[in-house]
């Protein structure tokens, strides 16, 4: 075993201060450069890179040994730092270097596979796989040391405000967060399962219940959903739960973290209170229950307009219930060819959007996809109602309220985002509120929680729950950051009879109730006090923080889309034995 020389400084803290001392530095080869009498080699920490030379006056072993040195070999050296005599501006260390006369080499390494260099361009299934390497490039070992000091802030100042960090069990009875669960045979009770929690909800509450106040834990939550940039199958919560509170209560209360998290790590001064937008303000204007406000673009009603025109599909729309609407590209109509027009049509088809139908506004004229339906004066009043000056480009959707809505709201950020407008300096975070209780799911021919079934209705609205359950507000609220949900919560229904309604409302049978909630309804029978919270979700914050475009990008063992692990190849099969001890059988197909 070589011999651990004692560090005594990080590489990337070293500077003209440092000058004449004796130092002592462990880390990686970055770069070796062989100049014939002189080896200059770029040695690396977590911290940064220093410039170190080893030169002829040393022993002729010492100088063999470095000679030998290669990329990412792990070493120790013992120097003085001096200064350089041609400075590097690329790096903070760029004005010294160590002259080494001590030098262990404690593991070689060979060629890897991909390049420790933030701007490597290889795919990410083979960072994935190699992701201890991937880890040691300067962004990464931010990253992920940003997400360490947002817990340890988030940590301080939950605690301060009296919450209490309580882990929850991660072996639990299905928590409905609409996505589906992992699950976990058990090997005792033969033929049963447990379900990874896609969060704690239900015993955050039932914490209530037993009189702790103020909860918060930063907790693994697990959903087996579709995977997107912004999805993981395993991601970090920060959870909370607080006790005789109204919605101002915890919304105050998270805006002053937010206003730390921001001004501590990011230095950005976030103006108090956040705006405030219901859902239905939020569709209307920005076709998104999580709008993006860095930027316009917003949406306008064209019915009252168009429901006369004699243009079927605008009239047919509006006379089936649903909606005319448009946004205008103001000043970029010279940047949309008639392809880039054709491919934006295509691409709201997701949505069931059946066209986009579009208007070039012009110094003299009017060019429309529908001009030959539709009278000029028409044309000129759409154009009014948008503020249209020579240069703009107005695209309209018209069908069901919901196809509207999504079509827009898509294209509105995906349009600003080609066009540049996403200002990644700006933080436009906001509240979206008044989210109706349930949305009606017409495949299932039943009704959904939007959020999830234990949120409370709004007290005006619970004589709708026989009525017009669709009509139900509810005392919800999501935070908003450029157009991504962080996170999402509410004032829970703590009355045991409101919630066996709900459950009812959604469907289930009272054995079913009975069977997933029975002992939430229980504990609500010993005295609940009212209670409300909210959780982040963690890696979205750091993500959007650390200006990343994917979650895997701040997790340090993220999952692929196709949720596998690359580097330890999980998800894998199971021996035999493992499988009869647990009676489980598989079938390959
Ligand atoms: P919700 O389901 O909205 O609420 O989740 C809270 C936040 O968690 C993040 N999130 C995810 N992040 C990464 N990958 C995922 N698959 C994923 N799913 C969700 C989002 C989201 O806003 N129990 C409630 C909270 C409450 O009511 O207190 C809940 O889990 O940022």
């Amino acid at each position: 075993m070589a011999k651990v020389l004692k560090r005594t400084n990080m590489c990337g803290e070293l500077n003209k201060s440092h000058i004449g001392n004796t130092v002592v530095l462990n880390g990686w080869i970055q770069r070796k450069r062989n100049l014939g009498g002189l080896i200059f080699c770029d040695l690396r920490d977590k911290t940064g890179i220093v410039q170190i030379v080893f030169n002829q006056d040393v022993p002729q072993k010492l100088f063999e040994t470095a000679d030998r040195l290669k990329s990412e070999y792990v070493i120790g050296i013992k120097g003085q730092v001096k200064e350089r005599e041609s400075k590097n501006e690329q790096i903070a260390t760029g004005d010294i270097e160590i002259f080494v006369d001590d030098l262990v080499i404690y593991s070689e390494s060979e060629t890897p596979p991909i390049y420790i260099k933030d701007d490597d361009d290889v795919s990410e299934n083979l960072r994935l796989k190699y992701r201890y390497l991937d880890l040691r490039k300067n962004r990464m070992q931010k990253n992920l040391m940003f997400r360490h000091n947002m817990m340890k802030l988030t940590r301080d100042f939950f605690d301060k405000e009296g919450f209490v960090e309580i882990e929850t069990p991660m072996l639990i009875k299905p928590t409905p967060e609409g996505a589906r669960d992992y699950l976990v045979p058990s090997r005792v009770n033969q033929g049963m399962f447990y379900a990874l929690p896609q969060s704690p909800q239900m015993f955050k509450q039932i914490l209530m219940v037993s009189g702790v106040d103020r909860y918060f834990q930063i907790v693994k939550c697990f959903r087996d959903e579709d995977l997107r940039a912004d999805r993981q199958p395993e991601f970090t919560q920060i959870d909370l739960e607080m006790s005789f509170v109204d919605i101002d209560d915890v919304l105050e209360l998270q805006e002053r973290y937010l206003q730390q998290l921001f001004k501590e790590l990011m230095d950005v001064e976030i103006k108090l209170p956040l705006p405030r937008l219901s859902y239905d303000e939020a569709m209307e204007r920005y076709g998104s229950d999580k709008p993006d406000t860095r930027f316009g673009f917003e949406l306008q009603s064209l019915n009252e307009i168009v429901k006369d025109c004699g243009f079927k599909v605008f009239s047919s729309a509006i006379d089936s219930g649903g909606d005319v609407r448009g946004i205008n590209i103001n000043g970029y109509n010279d940047r949309f060819s008639r392809k880039d027009l054709d491919k934006l049509q295509d691409e709201i088809k997701v949505y069931g959007a059946k066209g986009l139908a579009w208007m070039r506004v012009e110094e003299n004229e009017i060019k429309s996809s529908f001009g030959k339906f539709i009278d000029e004066e028409t044309l000129k009043t759409i154009a009014d109602a948008f503020n249209a000056k020579a240069n703009d480009l107005i695209l309209i959707v018209a069908g069901p309220k919901k196809i509207v809505f999504d079509s827009l709201g898509f294209l509105r950020r995906e349009i600003a985002q080609r066009l540049g407008l996403l200002d990644n300096t700006k933080y436009n975070l906001l509240w979206v509120l008044d989210f109706p209780l349930f949305e009606y799911d017409e495949e299932e021919g039943r009704y959904n929680s939007m959020h999830h079934p234990f949120t409370s209705p709004k007290d005006q609205d619970t004589d709708l729950l026989d009525s017009d359950p669709t009509m139900v507000k509810a005392k919800a609220y999501d935070i908003v950051l450029n157009g991504v949900e962080l996170g999402g919560g509410s004032i829970r229904i703590h009355d045991k009879d409101l919630q066996k309604k709900i459950f009812s409302t959604l469907g289930l049978s009272d054995e079913e109730i009975d069977s997933k909630f029975g002992f939430l309804l229980e504990a609500f029978k010993y005295g609940t006090p009212p209670h409300g919270g909210l959780a982040y979700g963690l890696d979205r914050m750091a993500m959007l923080l650390c200006k990343e475009k994917s979650i895997r990008e701040v997790i340090a063992f993220p999952k692929n889309q196709a949720a596998m692990c690359m580097m330890s190849g999980a998800p894998s099969e199971a021996s035999e034995e493992l499988l009869d001890e647990l009676k489980i059988t598989t079938i390959k197909e």
